[in-house]
């Protein structure tokens, strides 16, 4: 049965999309794992990354149709052999208002309930509705990885609902790293609530700048305030990588993706490690007080 991973952070641009399909690739291409990748984010930038081709190619073939029907197998799209992918396109972005329309909570006289800032109420099934249609594919996949939006919103607590572990990103900046305080306490919510098997399996710094003094006291803060639940990798900014995006992983169009892999293939194998021997890390108040 699959290890289903969420990679992630509430904030904007910090290689959630990059790490996902590169680690996506690497166990698929490379380690010859079955892998799907589940892209949960309305922008589509997952889709558009592993396939080359625009999100509209994929209208009424994505996450939300698969969801919609509870059953995810008429959306799988092969990429390869072993690596696989539920595409996702703007209209994703109606997933909080279908949430509210059809997964509220009432009080005795059917009143929807709301909380103090008038927002509506899920049911707990709310939180469920990924999960349960990912549950009916576990079985085919060694792996599912997905790809989360920028913004705390509903498609966390769905996605987080719906994985075994997660894998926190942070770009090597200030607003970066204090993103991470902030996801940690959105994974202790999921532990208490929808999920109490969710396991953070580690915290990995993106984007570094070796040159740079900002991003080098931010990588060092990482190390310093989170210890071993850092992977020891770092993933530096580097023009490969960057080409991912337009070139994607054919290694006949993208010559250099051998070079941006390299320190993905480092982090990968860690993270099979800790899968491996069963290493994860509590999300205590101690913990998520650290990022202060
Ligand atoms: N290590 C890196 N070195 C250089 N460029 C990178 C690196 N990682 C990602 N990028 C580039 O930075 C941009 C943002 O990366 P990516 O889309 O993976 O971030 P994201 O967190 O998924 O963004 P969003 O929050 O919008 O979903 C992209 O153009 C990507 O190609
Ligand atoms: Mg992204």
């Amino acid at each position: 049965m699959a290890e289903v991973i969420t990679i992630s952070n509430q904030k904007g641009g910090t290689g959630k999309s990059t790490t996902t399909g590169a680690m996506a690739y690497i166990l698929a291409e490379e380690l010859g794992y079955k892998t799907l990748v589940i892209d949960f984010d309305p922008q589509g930038n997952e889709t558009e990354l592993l396939t080359g081709r625009d999100t509209e190619e994929f209208e009424d073939n994505t996450i939300l149709n698969a969801m919609h029907d509870g059953d995810p197998r008429d959306y799988i799209l092969a990429i390869t052999d072993n690596l696989f992918l539920i595409p996702a396109d703007e209209h994703l972005g109606v997933f909080p208002r279908y949430l509210c329309g059809n997964y509220y909570l009432e009080d005795e006289n059917g009143n929807v309930l709301r909380d103090e800032y008038g927002t509506i109420q899920f049911s707990p099934e709310g939180h469920l509705i990924l999960k349960n249609t990912l549950d009916k594919v576990k079985d085919y996949f060694d792996f599912v990885l997905i790809d989360t939006p920028p913004m705390l919103s509903d498609f966390h607590g769905n996605a987080l609902a719906a994985s075994d572990s997660c894998i926190i990103v942070y770009q090597t900046g200030k607003f970066g790293f204090k993103a991470v305080r902030k996801f940690l306490e959105t994974i202790k919510a999921s532990q208490e609530g929808s999920n109490p098997n969710l396991k953070l399996r580690g915290i990995l710094p993106t984007m570094a700048h070796t040159q740079r003094s900002e991003s080098k006291a931010y990588t060092h803060l990482g190390k310093e305030q989170y210890k071993d639940i850092m992977f020891d990798t770092v993933i530096k900014n580097t023009a490969n990588i960057s080409q991912l995006a337009i070139y994607g992983f054919d290694p006949k169009e993208n010559k250099g993706l051998n070079k941006a892999l390299e320190q993905y293939r480092e982090v990968t194998t860690e993270v099979l490690r800790r899968i491996k021997n069963d290493i994860y890390f509590e999300v205590t108040e101690e913990l998520i007080g650290r990022g202060e």
